[in-house]
């Protein structure tokens, strides 16, 4: 999680045929299991800049990707299925990261029907977006990760309450883990709350991508619980509830 960051810019190099199966078969995923969720690999070095573009606010066209994998939910699946999206699409980010690829969630910036070209989806299919793999073009982020975690970051207190930020340590490490996550247009849009025995996640805004960066979130979260030793799981009901396996998640 600490050595991610979204790359736009790629080398276009090939992706050795057992990286390439270490990203797509993952021995396990996990799973909110609120929506139905595919992953597609698309593999085509250097062949993706006439998909991407590069309009949206100050983002940068991503150039040279290798692969791109594209998140599919059922069309009438809502917010569940782009928190789902979010949740399955971040392990592939991952783990690519820990394979040595970088990676950028795309889900604005893409010419749909050219990319259509390239993947074909059900009637009754919906892609929530793209998550653009490669090897980075420069061997290190143009900006040093300490300036980006200053500069481009929501501080602990903006994201969290001091009930939560006063508990155990395990719970401040998740709650960085959650800071640190990628979200469309780095909105951040995510707010803890609760106890440390049922912490609660809101959206603190609205928009069309804040359920996937939700369970980006949630995944971050999980993921550096874990790495805590804490077993515990979300539960998604009328609210997100983090809370140990033992317990009832009560709604
Ligand atoms: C759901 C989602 C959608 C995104 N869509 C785009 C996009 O369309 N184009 C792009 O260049 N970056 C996109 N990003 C990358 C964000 O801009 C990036 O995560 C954010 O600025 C934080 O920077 P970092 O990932 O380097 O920490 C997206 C990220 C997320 C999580």
């Amino acid at each position: 999680m600490i050595n991610r960051y979204s790359e736009r810019q790629y080398t276009g190099a090939p992706i050795p045929q057992d990286v390439q199966a270490a990203l797509i078969n993952p021995k396990e995923l996990r799973q909110l299991a609120v929506a139905e969720c595919r992953a597609v690999w698309i593999y085509a070095p250097g062949e993706f800049d006439n998909i991407f573009t590069g309009i949206i606010g100050s983002y940068g066209k991503i150039r040279g990707a290798s692969g791109v994998i594209a998140l599919i939910v059922p069309d009438n699946s809502g917010q569940m299925g782009l928190l789902e999206a979010g949740y399955l699409g971040e392990q592939y980010v991952l783990r690519a990261t820990a394979l040595g690829l970088a990676t950028c969630w795309v889900c604005g910036t893409f010419k749909y029907k050219t990319l259509m070209g390239r993947l074909s989806i059900g009637p009754n299919d919906k892609l929530v977006g793209l998550i653009a793999v490669g090897y980075a073009a420069a061997a290190k982020p143009k900006t040093p990760w300490l300036l980006h975690r200053i500069i481009k970051r929501k501080s602990l207190e903006q994201i969290a309450t001091g009930e939560l930020l006063a508990g155990d340590e395990w719970l401040k490490q998740a709650i960085e883990a959650v800071r640190i996550a990628p979200s469309a247009v780095n909105f951040q849009p995510w707010q803890l709350s609760g106890s440390v025995d049922r912490v609660v996640l809101s959206p603190s805004r609205s928009g069309a991508f804040v359920y996937v960066d939700l369970g980006i979130a949630m995944l971050h979260f999980a993921v550096s619980a874990s790495n805590s030793g804490k077993s515990g799981q979300w539960s998604v009901g009328k609210k997100m509830v983090f809370c140990k396996e033992e317990q009832i998640c009560q709604q």
